[in-house]
């Protein structure tokens, strides 16, 4: 089984972002703890971010047809992009959507989520856990 992790803009600031918000673990703290939980479940797993939109975008149709599900925290783009969620739905990949911090008690704009309608399940508010959460249910229904 084929995982792929996407995450969007100034996720790769983790540690250094927000801390009272997104903790003081780093994106490589991420992806080591990620690949760790792989290697126990014993699927395949890899990792892309970017700032930029078109290349979430991107990243999305590369995955087809080779991926067997998507764990992405779309972060501000979450809020704002119908090219995100466009991509989702093309593809057909199962895909999680995940947030670090509990979107729900923040900012009245980020009670809005796009790619939430293509996603088989959210997970938010648990930090790394949110994307081992998705991960295990990704697993789970393989
Ligand atoms: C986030 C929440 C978003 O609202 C925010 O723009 C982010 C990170 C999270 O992981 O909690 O960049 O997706």
């Amino acid at each position: 089984m084929k995982i792929l992790v996407i995450n969007g803009p100034n996720m790769n600031l983790l540690g250094l972002r927000e801390p009272d918000i997104y903790g003081r673990q780093t994106y490589e703290d991420l992806v080591e703890t990620l690949k760790k939980k792989a290697d126990e479940l014993g699927v395949e797993i890899s990792f892309m971010q970017s700032n930029h939109e078109g290349d979430l975008v991107d990243a999305i149709q590369q995955a087809y047809p080779d991926t067997d599900g998507i764990i992405i925290n779309p972060a501000a783009y979450t809020h704002t992009s119908v090219a995100i969620l466009d991509a989702v739905k093309a593809v057909g990949i199962p895909t999680v959507e995940v947030h670090m911090s509990d979107v729900k008690s923040r900012d009245e704009f980020r009670q809005v989520s796009y790619i939430r309608q293509a996603c088989i399940a959210t997970f938010m508010g648990k930090g790394f856990g949110s994307y081992i959460e998705a991960l295990e249910l990704l697993v789970s229904r393989a």
